[in-house]
């Protein structure tokens, strides 16, 4: 870095001196560079400087006019970065003409191209590589889109909004323009140009309005859109149902491209998606690809309350937008599916990403205070960390205090950038309570460890809970949070207790509890029960409960509440593991054994959940939880954990796989899914004991699935094994699927996440084969991130050799797409965690990389608060 980039903070935001009102574009798009003219209509904010700043990046200036004054640019203040005007009337027409060259856009914000077509990706700060602009998200206006180009290669012209005009011009050229009537910030303008396929469909609003949908493709793909538009139909539908908000516009667009930074974006009327979020059938993709549709595709539309008829004020204010609109894509997907598979598979996400960055160097608050590049701050926090935050108001306030809350808001701040405040304070409003010490959440970082104690007294029970909010950067002093626990008790007969606590009888209750120390006394039990705590995980919290194996055995068998079943699972996995690690001749006794066959044998448990339960905490998040982690011991005792499950309980995995195992029927639903996760659950443990036929089981399954989900489980289940069956998989399936790119992904990532013993000699071949693509996200991801995350085997070996190889990519990707290069970077982040070896090796990692020349403040952004 040659100089310190400025960092940002919350406590200097201002209004504008100007308001944008109308924005006219004309695009003239051309092989080599591409005219951008903007005409904006400006208007002066009563009490603020005369003088106008718009953003840019990377511009070419060609002309200004102030009105109809041709303005001259030797006299004018003006950078690639910069247009500054002086003394400028209340209003006035401001247009600029600027050169921009789309092919030669690497970073894939502003507008660039992707496989033939151009696209835009502007959220946050992207619009200020087409035009000068004032590119935040208070300044709103309306947008008249003009595009012109060559008729044959670009048939298909798109904008936000409705289509008001098209026709031909000379040389083979067509112009068509757009119209959005919803004032909006730049960041959620869009254009694409190409030559693409559509598949259309139609949906009837609750008021009887009729709304066009189309998702355009690349022709060869529109057989892999049906999943993608029945998820279109099914948010629309329950965003009516649930809130009661109908779609504004008569046509709603989807654009799925193959070049995109992160998953989509909510671009009013006219959605750019990550092809992988849209392109799927059987045969290409998988169980879980098909959820990731389904809830990003409703992601994206259900921004179009939160987050665009809303905006945010600042970037500050993400997760009013993020955390508010993944808790409805969220509770969306728990309604279409089961309720309970998607809570576990919602808090594993939470514990593997949010807890792990909340305990490291880059932890920060819902609402972060500043920032040196927001591209940073699209996290787990502000995203997964805030739709928990939410889900605590729906919990505290109930249903439907929240639904009221929510009307509130969209009526009071319809058209208007917003803050958290405004959104809790419409929640206050409409249900009478005070949220004000509940906010800490927004403000405080790190995960809270709460500790619970009970004892039991004559028919009393007292439940006595701590809370405690680590250190940590930029803040020591904290709070104390409100932390809502709900609470439910278990008789030895498997039954919730029905208990007294202030004049009401209930069998489950939502402490608030808001101390630093509390106590909470229940009636009505003549013997000491076993209680079940912060249900449904009800807050973002570290539990410490001192739970006996029995007790956790008895929950996994007799919670009624799913997720609470499967922490018990999880918690009874740690435990064992913990004696495993204090005594290396621990082994597992009897009782356990028995539980986890009558577990695979109930007829009644959900399959999934069956699944969840015998699979094991992540690497990653047992590594978050130690201050200096033994790493090997980590690796060495879960392996054991699994491979006695799997020596001890053979026949009934064996059992449960063939039960599961519908070899030739497909079906694309709850028994389906559920049979195949449990699947391949019951291989990876079979796989662990490395016995010669659960290879061969392995093989056979690769063999004959037809479909993609079992072709990936048995496909997985060999990367792992050090046999010439594993060379043969692998080329037998990039041979059937090099075609595909998104399929080649899962070719490459497998790969890459493999505890083969020479893997990363396996992940230097992937980087130089010939279908590797530094410039393309999704590979980069296949391979390195894939490596950096998912393998910690192979990252952290204790050589040093793989945080090696990252910081070279890290260094080598920041020159085209520093938005990735920090992403990367991100993964050497976590150094405190592990063994001084290894420390060293990470630190010398990010010190090379912060010594380089011409690093992005992205990248200098998350190596030097990694190394503070
Ligand atoms: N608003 C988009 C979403 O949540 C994410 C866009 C983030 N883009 C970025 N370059 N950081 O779906
Ligand atoms: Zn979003």
């Amino acid at each position: 870095m040659s100089r310190e980039p400025q960092v940002i903070k919350l406590k200097d935001y201002q209004q504008p001196n100007f308001w944008a009102k109308k924005t006219e574009l004309t695009f003239d798009l051309n092989e080599d560079h591409s005219l951008v003219t903007s005409k904006v209509h400006y208007q002066h904010n009563p009490g603020h400087d005369r003088t106008l700043t718009l953003a840019g990046l990377s511009l070419e200036l060609v002309s200004v006019h102030l009105d109809h004054e041709d303005l001259n640019l030797d006299a004018m203040d003006y950078s690639p970065e910069h247009l500054s005007l002086k003394d400028l009337p209340d209003t006035f027409a401001l247009t600029i003409t600027t050169k921009i060259y789309p092919q030669k856009n690497t970073a894939l914000e502003g507008l660039y191209k992707s496989n033939g077509k151009f696209c835009t990706q502007c959220e946050p700060e992207g619009f200020r590589r087409i035009t000068y602009f004032l590119d935040r998200p208070d300044v709103m206006s309306e947008y008249r889109t003009t595009i012109i180009a060559d008729k044959s290669k670009y048939p298909i012209l798109l904008s936000n909004g409705n289509p008001v005009d098209s026709k031909d011009l000379p040389n083979n050229r067509h112009q068509m323009v757009w119209h959005d009537p919803f004032p909006k910030p730049s960041y959620l303008f869009a254009l694409v140009a190409g030559d693409l396929g559509c598949v259309e469909d139609e949906f009837t609003t609750k008021s009887s309005r009729k709304i066009k949908l189309q998702i355009f493709v690349e022709k060869e793909n529109l057989d892999k859109c049906d999943f993608a538009m029945q998820a279109v139909k099914d948010s629309m539908k329950w965003d009516e149902d649930t809130y009661g908000l109908e779609y504004d516009l008569d046509i709603f667009m989807i654009v799925a491209v193959s070049d995109f930074n992160m998953g989509a974006m909510e671009n009013k009327g006219l959605n750019i998606f990550n092809s992988k979020y849209i392109l799927a059938n059987p045969e290409t993709a998988t169980d879980s690809d098909f959820e990731g549709i389904q809830s990003v595709v409703g992601h994206e539309y259900f921004h179009n309350w939160s987050g665009n008829r809303v905006t945010c004020r600042d970037w500050f204010q993400l997760s009013l937008k993020e955390g508010l609109t993944v808790f409805r894509d969220q509770e969306f997907s728990a309604d279409m599916n089961s309720r309970g598979v998607k809570r576990i598979s919602d808090v594993k996400v939470l514990r593997n990403s949010q807890f792990v960055e909340d305990s490291g160097p880059m932890a920060h608050p819902v609402r972060p205070d500043s920032y040196i590049e927001i591209n940073n701050f699209y996290t787990s926090t502000v995203y997964n960390k805030g739709a928990e935050v939410i889900r605590m108001i729906h919990t505290i306030l109930g249903k439907d205090a929240f639904h009221k809350g929510i009307d509130t808001y969209f009526n009071r701040h319809d058209g208007e950038a917003a803050t958290i405040e405004d959104f809790v304070k419409a929640m206050e409003d409409s249900s009478g309570a005070s949220l004000k010490q509940f906010t800490h959440w927004y403000h405080q970082a790190g995960t809270p460890r709460v500790n619970a104690e009970l004892s039991h007294q004559d028919n009393k029970v007292i439940l006595k809970l701590q809370q405690r909010l680590p250190m940590t950067p930029g803040q020591s002093d904290k709070h104390a949070q409100v932390i809502p626990i709900t609470t439910s008790f278990f008789a030895k007969d498997g039954k919730a207790v029905p208990f007294l606590y202030q004049g009401d009888t209930k069998t489950e209750h939502v402490l608030i509890f808001d101390q630093g120390e509390q106590e909470f006394v229940f009636e009505g039990f003549a013997e000491e029960p076993i209680p079940s705590l912060a249900r449904s995980f009800s807050a973002p919290i570290h539990l410490d409960y001192q739970y006996s194996d029995e007790q956790l055995i008895f929950l996994m068998t007799w919670d009624n509440d799913d997720f609470n079943r499967y922490e018990a699972a999880q918690n009874l996995a740690m435990s064992l593991m913990k004696k495993r690690q204090q005594s290396p001749s621990y082994e597992l006794p009897d009782e356990v054994l028995t539980a986890y066959k009558s577990l695979l044998a109930s007829k009644t448990l959900d399959p999934r959940i069956k699944a969840r339960a015998l699979s094991f905490p992540s690497i990653d998040y047992l590594v978050s939880l130690e201050q200096e982690a033994n790493i090997e011991a980590i690796f060495e005792t879960r392996s054991w954990l699994q491979e006695s499950i799997g020596h001890s309980c053979y026949q009934e995995l064996w059992d449960a796989y063939h039960q599961s195992h519908k070899q030739d029927s497909y079906q694309l639903d709850a028994e389906g899914i559920g049979n195949r996760e449990l699947k391949s659950v019951c291989l990876s443990l079979l796989l662990a004991t490395g016995k010669e036929d659960s290879v061969a089981l392995a093989t056979s399954l690769f063999a004959k699935s037809n479909n993609m989900t079992d072709t990936i489980t048995a496909l997985n289940e060999l990367s792992h094994v050090n046999d010439p069956r594993r060379q043969d998989a692998f080329k037998s399936f990039y041979d059937k699927w090099s075609h595909d790119q998104l399929v080649i992904d899962k070719w490459f990532a497998l790969q890459s996440s493999s505890y083969h013993d020479h893997v990363l000699a396996h992940v230097k071949d992937l980087l130089e084969h010939k279908d590797f693509d530094l410039l393309n996200p999704n590979r980069v991801y296949a391979v390195l991130r894939q490596f950096a995350r998912a393998n910690p085997k192979g990252f952290h070996h204790s050589n040093g050799e793989g945080y090696q190889l990252i910081a070279d990519y890290v260094l080598k990707i920041d020159k085209t797409n520093s938005h990735i290069a920090a992403m990367l970077a991100n993964s050497l982040s976590q150094w405190r965690r592990f063994d001084k070896g290894r420390q060293g090796k990470m630190v010398a990692q990010l010190e090379r990389i912060k010594a380089a020349e011409g690093l992005s403040k992205d990248v200098y952004e998350i190596v030097s608060k990694s190394l503070q």
